[in-house]
């Protein structure tokens, strides 16, 4: 079974890659881990333009599993604990993006919030009842756009959670706050993900423009890629 979804807007700005998931990062040393990490930024930099969508990212329901507390240790790179030598489980990916305004110009200094489930489908937090989170996992990251607007995180893709109606295909839960505009809440989708047409709130988006608005783009990288611009009004 493949995505029904078309190609969206920002794959005709972004070139075309093949929407598949690389290896994991196995045999990827720290140092090409923190290269890569200090090479994103520059490229989103220097990707071209600003985009112009035209349409404002569809806001989505924030779920109960926004962190109760939130770790001390939330930084950009949710794969590493602060403290703890082992890393998070799972397939490491990296997310990276630009915050926009509808009108046109990059949003710096906005805050970017993300949280979601590890590569076990759980999330740190007291309301979850499927067992213990991968302890090496963060869960919850937060950074501040640079002058163009750029974000970055490395984390781990998550694994769905439930199941029949209150199956949650893999996704992550965003909080995006620019000074002087409603903050925006939503979630990011994954391409080519199978489980995305039997997800209730993936189906619920109206229309296939706005469900392309909330999937990630696949770019080629060390790591898996994904590029989630976001366009506030
Ligand atoms: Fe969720």
């Amino acid at each position: 079974m493949t995505d029904a979804f078309t190609p969206s807007t920002r794959r005709a700005i972004t070139p075309a890659v093949p929407e598949r998931h690389p290896p994991t990062d196995r045999g990827v040393q720290p140092d090409g881990l923190r290269r890569s990490l200090l090479a994103a930024p520059a490229l989103i930099l220097f990707a071209g333009p600003a985009l112009a969508t035209g349409m404002v990212t569809p806001p989505q329901m924030r779920g109960p599993y926004y962190p109760a507390t939130k770790p001390t240790d939330s930084d950009l790179d949710l794969t590493q604990v602060a403290g703890r030598s082992q890393r998070a489980e799972g397939e490491v990916i990296e997310i990276t993006g630009r915050v926009l305004a509808a009108r046109g110009g990059a949003l710096a200094g906005t805050t970017v919030e993300i949280w979601q489930a590890d590569h076990q489908g759980r999330y740190h937090h007291p309301r979850e009842s499927a067992g213990t989170a991968d302890p090496n996992f963060q869960g919850f990251g937060t950074v501040r756009t640079t002058q163009a607007g750029a974000f970055l995180f490395r984390t781990i893709r998550p694994r769905f959670y439930g199941s029949g109606s209150f199956m949650r295909t893999p996704h992550i839960h965003f909080r995006v706050a620019a000074g002087g505009r409603a903050d925006l809440v939503t979630q990011m989708y994954f391409p080519g993900e199978v489980m995305n047409a039997r997800d209730s709130l993936f189906r619920s988006l109206s229309g296939e423009a706005a469900r392309d608005a909330l999937t990630a783009v696949l770019e080629p990288g060390t790591l898996p890629r994904f590029r989630f611009d976001i366009v506030l009004a």
